[in-house]
């Protein structure tokens, strides 16, 4: 059983938990999609930067929570503040690897678009084009593919190409 809402200021431990886990999950599946830093950003880091997440009031974050505490996070975030693409959210998501696949994804994104519509017209995505469950997931809920750049991630020896991906949220 889950449960998704809006993130609030109890959720940073468990959401940086989160966070941490996929940089021990890509040591054990390179072909992970997440884009990470090389070495696990240090927590005071992470505290501020979810600190800055939860107050400015422009971005959108959902929680997944189950076992009662946030497992995963859904965000968007403006492409670029105070510019002429304040009007795009850039979305990312992730859960912890033990809570996929039973709906959370669909149902944090389906409630971070809703709470997206009061602060941007747009919704931009990039994804690791091998990533087929997110790929899958984005299309079915209305996103579109507008363009594909090669070998845009580099891990180790290995390229992946990145699927960018925009869903408009006004007509
Ligand atoms: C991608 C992610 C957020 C999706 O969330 P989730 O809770 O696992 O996904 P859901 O259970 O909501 O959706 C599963 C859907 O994908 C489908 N799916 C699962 N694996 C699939 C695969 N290998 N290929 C195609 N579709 C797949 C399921 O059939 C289901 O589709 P349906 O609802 O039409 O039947 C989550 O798996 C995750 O955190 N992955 C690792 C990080 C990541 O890749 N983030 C995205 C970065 S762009």
């Amino acid at each position: 059983m889950y449960t998704v809402r809006e993130a609030n200021a109890q959720d940073m431990l468990p959401v940086i938990d989160a966070y941490y886990s996929y940089y021990d999950e890509v040591k054990r599946n390179p072909e992970l999609g997440l884009t990470l830093y090389n070495e696990k950003p240090d927590l005071n880091v992470e505290k501020k930067w979810y600190a800055d997440l939860i107050s400015s009031g422009r971005a959108v974050a959902v929680v997944g929570e189950a076992d009662g505490r946030a497992v995963g996070l859904c965000t968007i975030e403006p492409r670029k503040e105070n510019s002429v693409m304040s009007h795009i959210g850039v979305l990312g998501i992730a859960i912890m690897q033990k809570y996929r696949n039973m709906g959370m994804g669909r149902a944090m994104i389906t409630t971070a678009l809703e709470l997206a519509r009061e602060k941007f017209e747009i919704v931009v995505l990039s994804v690791y084009s091998n990533n087929l469950h997110a790929i899958h997931l984005y299309r079915s809920l209305g996103f579109t593919e507008y363009g594909l750049l090669p070998r845009a991630y580099k891990r180790g020896n290995k390229y992946f190409d990145e699927v960018l991906m925009y869903k408009a949220l006004k007509a």
